[in-house]
């Protein structure tokens, strides 16, 4: 069946959804690449009731928004519910996730045909990292983090930070090992990552 584009979204809005719990180096890397390509990205944070998460959306929000603050075309925001229904009502011309291994390929094959299938005029565009952001996730940062593990230069210095709070206030997740120097100065930040 050919593709209804009668309609098509206005100027080039990317969405750029996940989780974000926490934002890595990767992730801004992705961002950095869209914000080239795409004449706005919206980075759409997931409110998942289900999970248990380490920062909460609004806390994900604000420091996403921090990261970016420099990138005028670099937007962030909630969403729940399908994503394609965000989609349509931000009128996002595309999808933008990023491709870190082959192994990452089955998950987000399905996504992307699944998400065509529900709204056929929305594309996904893969990106990949940078190679040394290949290996970084968000579970692996948390369990490192949490178990004394170094995450500087892995995540931007103001999710270290964060993190480094959550660890005094004694939040799960946020680890009880991890001690020493603050996020002042440490690792890429959005412009250094891209
Ligand atoms: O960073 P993540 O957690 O891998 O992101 C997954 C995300 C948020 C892109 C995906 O779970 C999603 O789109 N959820 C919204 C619900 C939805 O639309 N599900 C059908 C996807 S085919």
């Amino acid at each position: 069946m050919p593709i209804d584009r009668t309609d098509p979204p206005t100027g080039r809005l990317a969405l750029f959804p996940g989780s974000f719990d926490p934002l890595t180096n990767g992730h801004v890397d992705i961002v950095l690449r869209s914000a080239h390509l795409f004449e706005r990205v919206l980075i759409a944070v997931l409110v998942n009731p289900d999970k248990k998460p380490l920062f909460t959306p609004p806390e994900r929000v604000e420091i996403i928004r921090q990261v970016f603050r420099e990138y005028p075309n670099v937007e962030v925001d909630t969403f729940a519910g399908l994503l394609v229904d965000y989609a349509r009502r931000t009128r996002a011309s595309a999808i933008v996730r990023g491709l870190r291994a082959v192994s990452d390929f089955e998950y987000e094959f399905q996504m992307a045909l699944m998400n065509r299938h529900l709204e056929p005029t929305l594309e996904t565009v893969f990106m990949m990292p940078a190679e040394q952001y290949t290996y970084l996730s968000s579970r692996l940062i948390k369990e490192v983090f949490s178990l004394g593990g170094e995450v500087r230069g892995l995540v931007p210095p103001i999710v270290e930070e964060r993190m480094r709070r959550k660890q005094g206030a004694g939040v799960q997740g946020a680890g009880a090992q991890g001690a020493g120097a603050g996020a002042q100065g440490a690792g890429a930040g959005a412009q250094g990552a891209g």
